[in-house]
């Protein structure tokens, strides 16, 4: 069986360090808001070359603390709107609406599953404040056009980095493009611990202080609470593990790009539509797009493949969201039935991908 994703094996390669480093987390009897995270929190800011970045809980509140923080300034009020994709996961959304805010739920590019700054620019209203990017699949959705965007409208730039650690727009990291960015290290995330985790990174120096109070209870002293903050911090021991895998990232950034180039060479089948060789994405996903995608992922399925759909129903399609059922789409709906997600990580085999290879370019519907 190929596995869509086999997370025991990617951390079975760093076994000895992370054990090694949990035990250190143990024995120094020091669990929460330590050295471990202050390290990583480090590592990070050289990594991105970013000026701050902030631990927490995981990626969903990482974005709802910048946007949170935003209000905080004064820069977004209630009722405000931030424009998101229409295809991401659903914490994109959650952190807006979670925080009254009003998502405005934008349109994609068909080839590159992106938002595209005229499309986004065609939904601006007086109302709006934020954009945020999201990098889906590994694949970095900013360029220069959007920051021009930006200021022409005044708007706030979140990058929603949480499926492309460690990805590059020419020689700068997606988390350093925007305003401020988010990340998620979800297991199977680019760069993923072994629980939750998540940060932000920002040059706004105002903005990293408000989030590092609000991540803890919005106290800047012990027991004195600026703010109505939250519990979210990143667990020292996660953040050790987390410097132990963030040795291997560009190793495995590689690996998993020498994956995504050979599918893209060699799948020929031309009922399969692939994804474009993007020197930059941190191939999170191989997403490609067919007509009879139940049909290929059974397929698969029988002869042994695992694979996924991200995401086979839109946000404003979703009962969480059934106030905005009267949007409408069309390319993030069409997507959503055509999308078919192939295996892609630092662990799966080449012979594994050339069997995922010759499977696909022998099926016949
Ligand atoms: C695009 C996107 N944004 C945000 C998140 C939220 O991250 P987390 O699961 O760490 O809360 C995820 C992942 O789950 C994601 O894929």
């Amino acid at each position: 069986m190929i596995k869509f994703y086999d997370v025991k094996k990617i951390n079975a390669r760093y076994a000895d360090q992370l054990k090694g480093a949990a035990e250190k987390v143990i024995d120094s009897g020091w669990y929460i808001n330590g050295s471990r995270v202050e390290k990583f929190e480090s590592s990070v800011k050289t990594y991105l070359r970013v000026d701050h970045a902030i631990g927490c809980g995981n990626g969903l509140d990482a974005l709802k603390l910048i946007l949170r923080a935003y209000k905080e300034m004064g820069v977004m009020r209630e009722g405000d709107q931030v424009i998101v994709p229409g295809n991401t996961f659903i914490a994109t959304a959650l952190a807006v609406t979670h925080n009254h805010l009003r998502p405005v739920f934008v349109d994609v590019n068909y080839d590159t599953f992106l938002m595209d700054p005229d499309e986004v620019e065609k939904c601006i209203t007086p109302s709006t404040r934020a954009i945020i990017l999201v990098h889906l699949y590994g694949s970095v959705c900013y360029d220069d056009r959007f920051k021009k965007l930006a200021e022409k409208y005044n708007l706030v730039l979140i990058e929603d980095n949480a499926q492309a650690f460690g990805a590059k727009y020419g020689e700068r990291m997606s988390g350093s493009l925007g305003d401020a960015a988010a990340h998620s290290f979800y297991p199977t995330k680019p760069l993923g611990c072994l629980g939750d985790g998540g940060m932000v990174t920002t040059n706004n120096t105002t903005l990293a202080f408000l989030i590092r109070l609000l991540t803890n209870y919005g106290s800047s002293r012990k027991y004195y609470h600026d703010f109505r903050g939250y519990n979210s911090r990143l667990d020292e021991i996660q953040a050790a593990f987390l410097s132990v895998k963030m040795r291997y990232i560009y190793e495995e950034f590689q690996y998993r790009q020498t994956v995504a180039f050979h599918y893209i060479r060699e799948i020929t089948n031309p009922k399969i539509l692939l994804p474009k060789r993007d020197v930059g994405s941190a191939w999170h996903l191989f997403v490609v797009k067919v007509d009879k995608r139940w049909e290929l992922k059974k397929y698969l399925e029988e002869h042994g493949v695992g694979t996924m759909i991200h995401y086979p129903l839109p946000i404003h399609k979703q009962e969480a969201y059934e106030d905005f059922d009267w949007v409408s789409l069309p390319t993030v709906e069409r997507l959503s039935n055509e999308i078919l997600s192939l295996p892609i990580s630092s662990v799966i085999t080449e012979d594994e991908v050339s069997r995922v290879i010759k499977l696909i370019n022998e099926w016949k519907e």
